[in-house]
Formats: C-alpha cells, sequence, structure tokens
C-alpha cells in the first residue's frame, strides 16, 4: 500500500548528523599532540568564550548538561526532603539531579502548543504541595524551580522571575536545547540571550545531537562568583583548585579537599571540538531556521498537522522540530506514523514520553494522567522530524514528500 512512496527515493534520512569541519577535527589533532588531553588551557579559553557568547560572567565546563544541573542545584543548596518544580515533559536528567539531593520534583504540566512548563499549573502545583497534598501528606519545603526551553523555544523567563520571586524559589534553566536562544518580553522590550542573567544558574548540554556539541558535555554559567566557585570545586572532587592550576606551577602538590565532590570536568579534548563549534553556533542555528521554515511552508496546508509556533518575541535555536498528529484527521496512532516514516527511510524521534508515565516517577510519588493531563495527551501526538545542520534538500525534500503522503494516505 505504501510502495509508491518508497518508490520514489531510496533516500534514507537519519535523524540528526553532526556538522563537524576539519577546524574540529585540527584542533583535537593539535590537542592531542600538546600531551594535554584532561581539563586544561582549551577548556578554559572555552568557558571564556561560551560566557561571551551567552552574556554571562562565569562559566564552568563540565562532561554533561546533567552534572551542570546537579552542580547548580548542590551550590544552591537543595537538600533531602525539600521539593522542586520540575515539567513533566522533560529529558530524565532534569527530575534526577533533584533526586540526587534526596530532595522531590513536583511536576508541572505544560504548555499545549510550546510543550514549555504552565506556569498557571505551576502555582497549582507549589500550593498543593505546600498544603501537604502530595506523597505523606506532610506540607512540602517548596525551593526552586527547573525549567526547560523546549526544543529551544525559551519560555518567557521574565514570568517565571517574577513567579519564583513571588513564592521564594530559586531559578536553575535546563537549557540544553537553547544554545543559541533568546527572548524578549514584547516587541518594546530588549532581547536577553538564554544564559544571560536569566536565571541563577543556566545549563546547556553538548550532547552528540545537540544544537552544539562536544560529544558529550555541557555547561553551567551564573552572574553570581559564589556559586561559580563552588560548582567549579564540585566539578573536580570539591579540591580547592583544579588540575590546569595544580600542573601548572606553584605548590601543585598541595590541594585541598573542601568537600565530597564529584568527578564532572570537561576534558581539552571535548573543548577542542566546542571552541569551534561556538564559532559556527549562530550560523548552525540560521541553517536550521531555514529548514524549520521550510517544514512550516510545505506543511501548512496540512489540516492532520498542528506545526511549531515561532514568536516574533523568540530567537529560537530550532534545536528540534515536532510536528502535531491531529488523531481524529487521521486512521493511524503517532506510533504507526513513526513506524511508517522509518519505513520510509525518515529518521525521526519524540519528545518526550512525560517523566510521570515512567514507572520510577510513577511508582515513587503516584503521578497519575489525571495530574498532568495535557503533557498525558499531547506526548501522543507528537514526532520530531529530522532538522539539522547540514540537512541536503534532497533530504529535506524526501521527508517533505513522505510526510505528506502519509497525512493524505491515512486521512480519515
Ligand atoms: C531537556 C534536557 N535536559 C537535560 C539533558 C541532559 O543533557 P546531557 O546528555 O548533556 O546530560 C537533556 C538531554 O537530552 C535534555 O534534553
Amino acid at each position: 500500500m505504501a510502495t509508491s512512496v518508497r518508490d520514489q527515493s531510496r533516500l534514507s534520512v537519519p535523524f540528526f548528523r553532526p556538522e563537524l569541519t576539519d577546524d574540529e577535527i585540527d584542533e583535537v589533532v593539535e590537542c592531542l599532540r600538546s600531551g594535554w588531553l584532561t581539563t586544561g588551557p582549551r577548556t578554559r579559553q572555552f568557558e571564556e568564550e561560551f560566557a561571551t557568547a551567552v552574556g554571562a560572567k562565569h562559566a564552568v565546563a563540565v562532561n554533561s548538561c546533567t552534572a551542570a544541573l546537579h552542580l547548580a542545584v548542590e551550590a544552591l543548596g537543595l537538600g533531602p526532603g525539600q521539593g522542586v518544580l520540575v515539567p513533566t515533559m522533560t529529558f530524565a536528567a532534569t527530575a534526577e539531579i533533584v533526586r540526587y539531593q534526596g530532595a522531590i520534583p513536583i511536576l508541572v504540566d505544560c504548555d499545549p502548543v510550546t510543550l514549555n512548563m504552565d506556569l498557571e499549573d505551576a502555582q497549582r502545583k507549589l500550593e498543593d504541595a505546600r498544603a501537604g497534598q502530595f506523597l505523606s501528606s506532610q506540607p512540602i519545603d517548596m525551593v526552586g524551580i527547573i525549567p526547560v526551553h523546549v526544543g529551544g523555544d525559551m519560555i518567557d523567563m521574565d514570568a517565571v522571575a517574577e513567579f519564583a520571586e513571588q513564592h521564594s524559589l530559586f531559578v536553575v534553566e535546563d537549557a540544553a536545547h537553547a544554545v543559541p536562544a533568546a527572548y524578549r518580553a514584547d516587541a518594546n522590550s530588549p532581547w536577553r540571550r538564554c544564559g544571560e542573567d536569566t536565571a541563577s544558574v543556566t545549563c546547556f548540554s553538548f550532547y552528540a545531537n545537540k544544537t552544539l556539541t562536544t560529544g558529550e558535555g555541557g555547561m553551567a554559567v551564573t552572574s553570581d562568583p559564589q556559586l561559580a566557585e563552588r560548582m567549579k570545586n564540585m566539578s573536580l572532587h570539591g579540591l580547592s583548585y583544579d588540575a590546569w592550576n595544580r600542573f601548572s606551577g606553584g605548590r601543585s602538590w598541595d590541594y585541598q579537599i573542601l568537600a565530597a565532590g564529584y568527578k564532572y570536568n570537561m576534558t581539552d579534548i571535548a573543548a577542542s571540538i566546542g571552541l569551534h563549534q561556538l564559532e559556527r553556533a549562530e550560523a548552525m542555528r540560521l541553517q536550521r531556521e531555514r529548514l524549520a521554515a521550510n517544514y512550516t511552508a510545505a506543511f501548512q496546508s496540512l489540516s492532520a498537522l498542528g506545526l511549531p509556533s515561532s514568536s516574533p518575541n523568540r530567537m529560537h535555536s530550532w534545536h528540534l522540530y515536532p510536528i502535531q498528529l491531529n488523531l481524529d484527521q487521521l486512521s493511524i496512532d503517532r506510533n504507526e506514523m513513526v513506524d511508517l516514516l522509518r519505513e520510509h527511510g525518515v529518521g525521526c524521534s519524540v519528545h518526550w514520553r512525560p517523566l510521570h508515565l515512567h514507572p520510577y516517577y510513577a511508582k515513587t510519588f503516584h503521578w497519575t494522567s489525571a495530574h498532568l493531563p495535557v503533557a498525558t495527551a499531547e506526548w501522543q501526538r507528537r514526532i520530531s522530524l529530522p532538522l539539522f545542520p547540514g540537512m541536503r534538500d534532497d533530504e529535506q525534500e524526501h521527508v517533505i514528500r513522505v510526510v505528506t503522503q502519509l497525512c493524505q494516505r491515512y486521512a480519515r
């Protein structure tokens, strides 16, 4: 039945393909030849250039965004039994770092269009948690909020800051998808880059499929020197200074352990890649923006699809292009559509099965779909299409053709 779609092209388009140039490769080779492989001059340079690029005062390079998020909540003093508002529509990391501290992630529903955290539901969840409506019926000491910019479309961080201030919460920003990205409250307000003092700590991911990659890696940025110092120390065993200082002179053997820290430091090999990815970050974003605009123009007339929004008050990183299936207009469900896309050479993914629908969170905290109805409905309709710099025209045309034909073939 679907043979004609397949026959038109034997192309196979991956969900993601990293764009690495000779600059990254040469820098890695130079790093290897230099003999300094772990945290050192290239990591320091990457931290400085990244901080400048996002408008932050301090940057701490680490081996993942998960590590950055963990260091952030640790530095902010999150402790056992305390509660943090976390979107249910996110990746495992955003909530698990709260668990690392023995604290409780209070899950919040999402906006049905952007999938970003719904602040009205955050208010309800906060009040319920403080009133002892969850878990042991004891009031929970709510201390923080961790918004996620889903796909790189920033939530209004002014509204988050106002909410946090009103309720005495810290704000840690999960910006795993959001480099480079920016927002403004309205057309008359100034732009703020993600990381430009938009939270106490903003955490970025450089995982292999992210908008800027180092293979594995992450960065925590902040304007607070004490938070920066604590995160830096804790990223390397809680030592009083890091290996670069240790081996670059002075009393190199005489370090002091200030706390029981972690092993989260970034290597210079990874930073070598990051330095050159950073140089091209905006050029790569512009490519993704163009690809996203092509998809939107091509799919506009398909009533079976809802398309991602792009507000004039956002500079979207376009990490993801999630389409929304209008299931009442299709005779197949999301999973069948994913299977058909893959069968026809279109790599795709789903962001995400919400946290409350994972056994760990459902069993430990008794979250149910009734607590988080929007995320429960939305995740069953979403599919993220391939979108990456370096995607060829014939590859995007193939994706557009397959999606269009499948929507037509399975129209109700
Ligand atoms: C929203 C979000 N937060 C955090 C992470 C964790 O990033 P990392 O793999 O760099 O630890 C991811 C990874 O995909 C993510 O999507």
